[in-house]
């Protein structure tokens, strides 16, 4: 039997293609494992969004020269850095043999086949396509969350981001296929939902149908079972009010939501085409907490992006202790090539973003752990994930807020809904006992 890894870089839209390709694998036969040395193909499935990513693949490349010498090993780099880069990549680096954009890996036997055949130097798959990628069967490493695409693509062009352009325009699935896969991952057993998009609010936009998230939502709600909807993410321009009244309705919706902020400086906000102001993005925050009592906001939050000054970094400090995120996934601005903001006049320079990054970092610590200090004593429905890793006695899980909860019971439980009682809260995770309630 042939070996084959699979590594994912990058985002959970990664994840989810990365689940495909294991499936697509296993059923030419191939055995997934996670050991390069036994490898008969690799696949590295890239990201492109930040900086970095290209040291990190390239230093892969490097490690996997040995076994392919001594092995033949076939290396396949998929995803939006190999979308990026094309044939170039393959020219840089005479080991790669295939190079394809994820909205191509339906055609991976086709590109195996080719280079087994010894007619070909490499495959290269970066087609631009207009259509939606084939829908493709996948089993998930985490037996209790499944991930479903609801739009591929992004038109909303921020002046910081590369993904429009290695990820095409904006396409919505059917909704029908949607709720399919919805009933037959529940079916299966999932038991979270995680809907993927890069703005799932703007979903059906391109449909003729008149369908919208809200509506998606309500229909998804509405299949039978037990079992949790997250998504991601939305984009505060496009929050709609019937969005939060759908949510405030079904308990089946996670009571988390990721708002992406970007910065609290309406002049940087502006210069990143967000098409909202600090004081709109403020208000959608009060008004979804109102809406929605219990929800946890987190966000993605960029610092140094050309032209911010002190005083604009000021204002995003502001808004991060004023909303109070549950969490915050925090960058330093990297210019990406192709985008509007990589040619801006006004680059700050790295020890500025340094030093923005982490005075934004000690807040947010500071407000994660105020936020995780109002668990204290409440009884929270926590889905069991399996046993902790530190010991197999104690169990982890999650709220529909997606604190990590840690608590004794029996790995039975695995995959149920049970209610923990928190009686101690870190940062990062709560402390607490099963209660029958
Ligand atoms: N520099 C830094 N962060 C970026 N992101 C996207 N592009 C860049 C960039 N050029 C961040 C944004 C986005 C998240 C996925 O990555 O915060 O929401
Ligand atoms: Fe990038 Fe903005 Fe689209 Fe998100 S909404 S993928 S940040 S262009």
């Amino acid at each position: 039997m042939k070996n084959a890894v699979i590594i994912t870089y990058g985002c959970q839209m990664n994840v989810n293609e990365s689940a495909k390709i294991k499936k697509i694998l296993q059923n030419m036969g191939y055995n997934i494992t996670e050991e390069i040395s036994e490898a008969d193909a690799v696949f590295l499935n890239t990201c492109t969004v930040r900086e970095g990513a290209a040291t990190q693949i390239y230093g892969k490349l490097g490690e996997l020269k040995a076994v392919r010498e001594k092995r033949g090993t076939i290396i396949g780099i998929t995803g939006c850095f190999a979308q990026e880069q094309g044939e170039d990549l393959a020219k840089k680096f005479p080991i790669i043999d295939i190079v394809m954009g994820n909205q191509n890996i339906g055609k991976i036997p086709t590109a195996l086949e080719k280079i087994e055949s010894g007619d070909f130097k490499h495959v290269i798959y970066t087609g631009e396509e207009d259509d939606l990628p084939p829908r493709l069967d996948a089993d998930f490493d985490s037996k209790k969350t499944a991930s479903i695409p609801i739009t591929y693509g992004c038109n909303n062009f921020c002046t910081y981001c590369i993904v429009p352009y290695v990820r095409g325009r904006e396409r919505s699935v059917p909704m029908g296929q949607i709720l399919d896969e919805v009933k037959t991952f529940v079916e299966k057993g999932y038991k979270e939902i995680m809907l993927l998009g890069q703005n799932v609010n703007s979903y059906g936009n391109d449909l003729a149908t008149g369908e919208n998230f809200a509506i998606l939502l309500e229909e998804i709600c509405k299949i039978e079972g037990e079992f949790l909807v997250r998504f991601i993410s939305p984009h505060p321009k496009d929050f709609a009010d019937d969005v939060m009244d759908v949510i405030a309705k079904n308990e089946k919706i996670a009571r988390c939501l990721h708002l992406p902020l970007q910065s609290g400086s309406t002049k940087i906000l502006k210069l990143m085409n967000r098409k909202y102001t600090k004081e709109q993005y403020m208000e959608l925050a009060a008004k979804i907490k109102r809406r929605v009592p219990g929800v946890s906001l987190t966000a993605d939050i960029i610092v140094g992006f050309p032209n911010e000054t002190e005083e604009d970094f000021l204002d995003t400090l502001d808004v991060v202790e004023k909303i109070g995120f549950e969490s915050a996934y925090m960058f330093m601005y990297s210019p990406r090539k192709g985008t509007a903001a990589a040619i801006m006049d006004g680059q700050l320079d790295q020890e500025v973003k340094k030093e923005r990054l982490q005075r934004l970092i000690d807040l947010q610590n500071r407000k994660s752990r105020e936020a995780s200090d109002t668990y204290k004593d409440k009884i929270e429905r926590v889905l069991v994930e399996g046993p902790s890793r530190k010991n197999e006695n104690v169990l982890t899980g999650r709220t529909s807020t997606n604190k990590v909860v840690l608590f004794a019971g029996d790995k039975e439980l695995e995959g149920t809904f049970v209610n923990v009682k928190i009686n101690d809260c870190k940062t990062w995770s709560l402390y607490g006992e099963i209660v029958n309630e």
